[in-house]
């Protein structure tokens, strides 16, 4: 049985990623320092697939901690999700910021490397297209200048892979530019879990109806969109997810970097969402309207076309159904996993 290291595996894709694994009868191993994660995370992914994976609680960055795992497990495949990904936060701390992220990519690859393991899948983000192209956006179009050290990251590590996919002829790299992933496991057992004040905006709404926080601020009604509030192309974290399986699979018959968006192609509205999700919910979200957030774009939607095209995959989850299943892991964990 085909045996997949998941880094970062403990948090919110990695965790969804994991149940889609083992669903499609893959083994999973799981190395995540619980930065930014709980253990419970994985007695939940045994209650709802019926196995335990494999846990490694340690730093990917540091060889010494990660070529063990490689030791012990004959590794198919890297899905690589550990990382900092709080955008705020990375202008404060450019540097931690570069260190962590480029350290567990590097690291990661030269222990590939040593333990012959020749299949990277990345968890990359649709912010490296930048501010200047047009939505859709299209695979083929060139990255653009990131706003913040976070989505540069992203962008230095897509660019880090593409070259060592073109150095080393045996390597497959599938970069993966997600765009807004909400929801959660229909079973209400794992979910997104901010630490302190969630900075995107599922959380924030679904902290809202839980009764943590009083009130969401839309952050600005003035963009050149239908309603004046920023249009974003949310998908399904199970849907997501399973594009990581269909991105394994791709990477095992092709050598090479490809890059794939994973999106609906369908943008929503801030205001469609807070709309849906009362609807959805059956609970009131107050809100106002307030300033704009720095680096926002008015606009930011996929071209889901490659995806389904090259890889087999497209989204089959609504809106509606990214409410609900959001709704039900907060009003089940009301504090997350440390309720
Ligand atoms: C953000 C990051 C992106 C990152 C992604 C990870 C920025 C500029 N972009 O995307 O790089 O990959 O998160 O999940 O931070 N909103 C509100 N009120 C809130 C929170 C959000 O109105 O309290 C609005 C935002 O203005 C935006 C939309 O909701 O229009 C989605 O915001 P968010 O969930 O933070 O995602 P992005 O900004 O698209």
């Amino acid at each position: 049985m085909s045996k997949i290291l998941l880094t970062g595996g403990a948090g919110f894709i990695g965790s969804h990623t994991a149940v889609a694994l083992m669903d499609a009868g893959y083994d999973v191993v799981i190395a995540d320092n619980l930065y930014n994660s709980e253990d419970v995370v994985i007695d939940r992914l045994e209650q709802i697939t019926g196995k335990r994976p494999a846990f490694y609680a340690i730093d990917v960055a540091d060889a010494d901690q990660l070529a063990p795992v490689f030791a012990e497990h004959d590794i198919d495949g890297v899905i690589h999700f550990a990382g900092y990904k709080a955008v705020g936060e990375s202008v404060q701390k450019p540097l931690a910021y570069y260190r962590n992220n480029l350290d567990t990519t590097l690291t990661l690859l030269e222990t590939m490397a040593q333990a012959g393991v020749n299949r990277f899948v990345f968890s990359s983000s649709a912010t490296v297209y930048g501010e200047e192209n047009p939505c859709p956006l299209t695979e083929t179009m060139p990255k653009g200048s990131c706003s913040n050290p976070y989505g540069w990251t992203k962008s230095m590590i897509e660019q880090i892979l593409t070259d060592a996919a073109k150095a080393i002829p045996s390597l497959s790299v599938v970069l993966l530019r997600y765009f807004n992933p909400i929801g959660a496991h229909p079973s209400g057992l794992i979910g997104e879990d901010p630490q302190g004040i969630p900075n995107n905006l599922m959380p924030f709404i679904t902290q809202v109806a839980v009764g943590k926080r009083p009130q969401l601020t839309v952050f600005g009604d003035d963009y050149d969109t239908p309603d004046g509030t920023c249009r974003r192309d949310y998908i399904h974290v199970m849907d997501l997810a399973e594009g990581h399986v269909k991105a394994l699979e791709y990477a095992k018959g092709n050598t090479g970097a490809e890059v794939f968006n994973l999106g609906t192609g369908t943008p929503y509205s801030v205001l469609e969402v807070v709309h849906a999700f009362e609807e959805a919910s059956g609970v009131p979200v107050p809100y106002v309207i307030g300033e704009r957030r720095a680096g926002d774009l008015a606009d930011v939607w996929a071209d889901a076309d490659k995806a389904d095209r090259v890889l087999g995959w497209k989204t089959k989850r609504t809106l509606q159904d990214m409410c609900r299943d959001s709704w039900n892991w907060q009003s089940n964990n009301p504090s997350g996993y440390r309720g």
